[in-house]
């Protein structure tokens, strides 16, 4: 190698150092979510907020005053804002349906990423994604919170050391008698999917992260609107424009023969479709429901075995959360991964097949009929 070479490169890798410097962020999207990040991010001694955008004209500006953050360039969408700053890495809190967009023109500009859930709306946006990811070096983590939450990591150990033996068959989901958001959570044109990318990624992500995250082969599935669309149990305005599913039921087989039994419902005449249960060979485990999907569990969790001839019952109790939140840890543990040139904390490789999952449910409410998971190549 030349010495020009070497010090370009050298000079490259200077740059790109973010230890003991501010890391130079930028948030897209001021919404809701957008709050969540902001508050972590301004109790971290090493970021530096220095651009922020919003589709809405002078959100982004009342944003930024809210939280009393100064110096902040504003930017009417993504693209001016990329284009126009030399940033580390940004947030994107924008809505499901520009997610895509959004996150592959930010690794294009070489900045990592940390994304809002659900990761897309569709597995072909997954994929042009990771191959962006891939092609760009930088991190792209997808803003699964509950992950960090001692209790869902508990759930991980409990499957992963085995007590259970072979799994066979997990009945996972969530929901509410009434909870139908409004907003830009209910239209096509803004959230593309509606409460599986808003509750039902986050169960999908507790039992596949558990078992290791197999490959979804075949989706066979029910999915209705019957509230949300409904002005008897909606609000007129917001049923008139409700085009997205505000329940869902798919029966789902894994790489590995396993079964998946999942429902996710905004609403319906029951307060909770059920516990999750993982049943194996050795033994099963019981997650109690929570009324409304609040990214951790419903109570302690119980183990069912037998022990000697007898069939016992294991409570785990709850754990408890250490070392802040888990929207914390969320968002330091991005920052570390980009310190430390560190994997993503939540890797796109993992979410993909529970984005595929939500996809293929989508198409196959549409033709009424078993369909087969079908991923392209990164
Ligand atoms: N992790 C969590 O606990 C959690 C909670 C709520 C929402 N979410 C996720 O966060 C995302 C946003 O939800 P929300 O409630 O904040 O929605 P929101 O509608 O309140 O905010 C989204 C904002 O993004 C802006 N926007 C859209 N496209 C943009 C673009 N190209 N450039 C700049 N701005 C753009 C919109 O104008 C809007 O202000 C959703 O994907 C949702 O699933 C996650």
């Amino acid at each position: 190698m030349s010495d020009a070479v070497l010090n370009q490169f050298t000079q490259r890798v200077e740059e790109e150092k973010t230890v003991g410097r501010k890391k130079r962020i930028g948030i897209i999207g001021t919404g809701g979510i957008a709050h969540a990040h902001i508050k972590r991010y301004l109790m971290m001694e090493d970021v530096q907020i220095v651009a922020m955008a919003d589709l809405i004209p002078g959100k982004a500006e009342a944003f930024a005053e809210k939280f009393g953050v100064e110096g902040v360039h504003f930017y009417p969408d993504h693209k001016s804002l990329l284009e126009n700053e030399q940033l580390d890495a940004v947030s994107i809190c924008t809505y499901n349906a520009t997610h895509a967009e959004c996150t592959i023109c930010a690794l294009e500009h070489g900045v990592h990423v940390l994304l809002e859930k659900p990761m897309s709306v569709t597995t072909e946006e997954a994929v042009e994604m990771m191959r962006a990811e891939k092609k760009s070096g930088k991190i792209l983590s997808i803003g699964f919170q509950p992950r960090f939450d001692e209790n869902m990591k508990m759930v991980k150990q409990i499957v992963q050391s085995g007590v259970l033996g072979e799994i066979y068959y997990i009945q996972t989901g969530g929901g509410r008698r009434r909870g139908v958001p409004n907003k830009t959570f209910i239209e096509k044109k803004t959230a593309g999917i509606g409460a599986m990318g808003d509750i039902g990624c986050y169960s999908l992500d507790m039992v596949l992260n558990a078992i290791g995250y197999p490959k979804p082969l075949t989706v066979t599935v029910y999915t209705s609107d019957s509230f949300g669309s409904n002005p008897k149990y909606n609000n007129p305005a917001d049923a008139a424009r409700f085009d997205v599913e505000d329940f869902a039921a798919a029966f789902i087989r894994l790489e590995g023969g396993i079964i998946l039994d999942f429902r996710i419902s905004w609403a319906m005449h029951i307060d909770s479709p059920g516990d999750t249960i993982i049943l194996g060979k050795e033994g099963a485990l019981r997650i109690p429901a929570t009324d409304c999907w609040n990214g951790s569990i419903g109570g302690p969790m119980t183990i069912y075995s037998d022990m000697a001839g007898n069939r016992v019952e294991t409570k785990i109790p709850v754990c408890e959360n250490k070392g802040g939140d888990v929207f914390y840890k969320k968002v330091r543990s991005f920052l570390d991964a980009i310190d430390n040139g560190g994997k993503s904390p939540v890797p796109t490789s993992e979410i993909l097949y529970n984005q595929a999952i939500i996809d293929h449910i989508v198409k196959s409410a549409a033709i009424g009929k078993e369909i087969t998971v079908e991923i392209p190549e990164i």
